[in-house]
């Protein structure tokens, strides 16, 4: 029978830096995974769009004019063109220079040192981004690598061409008992907005043998919100709130 675990007993879950250390850097910058590894990250998160040449870019919107100097779609450029771009004055001017990172360059340097959870961002809005993905992880191992999306289609898709790589559902809705049965034929994990923890659902993702992500905890009210249940990994902006949760 799962229960609740003793409110006194810190579960021990990975610390997951959602966009790399977003709280304190420009997000999806390779300055923010930096700093991620340095305060004791286990995982990054980041997402992932295409260029206008192919190249999977490290982003999370379809356009740069949030998180650079400039303006239009990620797919309107090459990468060669988006480098023109400045990803860090945005935050601030002491991140200036930061670029927006191909995922290989993140890979090479950090998948030997942290794991890696990347969100294929409305993949329907980038065709052909999973074989694209494929191709570009066949040289690393995917050991320490989680593929994530909200898009079913796109995960089905991932399993087909990675049948050993792990993947988690993206949900941010109210889950139901048929939903978490027809996830766990599939796939190996669910990543759940951290508002739709609760005894029902948490119970059943455990009877389901479904490994799980909460995302993204912010303040220490969330985190007293969910610390209890037997959670597989928090995604936090903040990961000295989860560090702290642990002393
Ligand atoms: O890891 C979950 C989280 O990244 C999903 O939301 O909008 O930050 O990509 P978003
Ligand atoms: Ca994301």
């Amino acid at each position: 029978m799962f229960k609740k675990q003793n409110q006194f007993f810190h579960p021990s879950f990975q610390k997951i830096a959602h966009r790399g250390a977003a709280g304190i850097c420009p997000e999806n910058t390779m300055i923010a995974f930096e700093r991620a590894l340095q305060l004791g990250a286990d995982m990054i998160e980041l997402d992932i769009q295409l260029t206008k040449d192919q190249q999977i870019v490290v982003i999370h919107d379809a356009t740069i004019d949030r998180t650079t100097n400039g303006t239009g779609k990620v797919s309107d450029y090459t990468y060669e063109e988006l480098c023109q771009f400045d990803a860090g004055s945005w935050f601030s001017k002491t991140f200036q220079g930061e670029k927006i990172p191909l995922l290989k360059d993140v890979l090479d340097k950090f998948y030997n040192q942290l794991g890696i959870l990347i969100e294929l961002k409305k993949p329907e809005k980038n065709p052909g981004i999973e074989s694209l993905l494929n191709s570009l992880l066949m040289p690393y191992s995917t050991d320490s690598i989680i593929i994530q999306s909200f898009n079913l289609d796109s995960l089905r898709k991932i399993k087909k061409l990675m049948p050993s790589v792990k993947i988690a559902v993206l949900v941010n809705y109210p889950l139901q008992i048929k939903d978490i049965k027809r996830i766990a034929q599939e796939f190996e994990y669910v990543s759940l907005k951290w508002t739709m923890v609760n005894k029902k659902v948490m119970s059943a993702l455990k009877q389901a043998q479904l490994r799980t992500i909460i995302w993204t905890i912010n303040t220490k009210k969330q985190l007293d919100s969910v610390r209890c249940w037997d959670i597989d990994a928090i995604v936090t902006d903040h990961l000295q709130l989860l560090a702290k949760s642990k002393e």
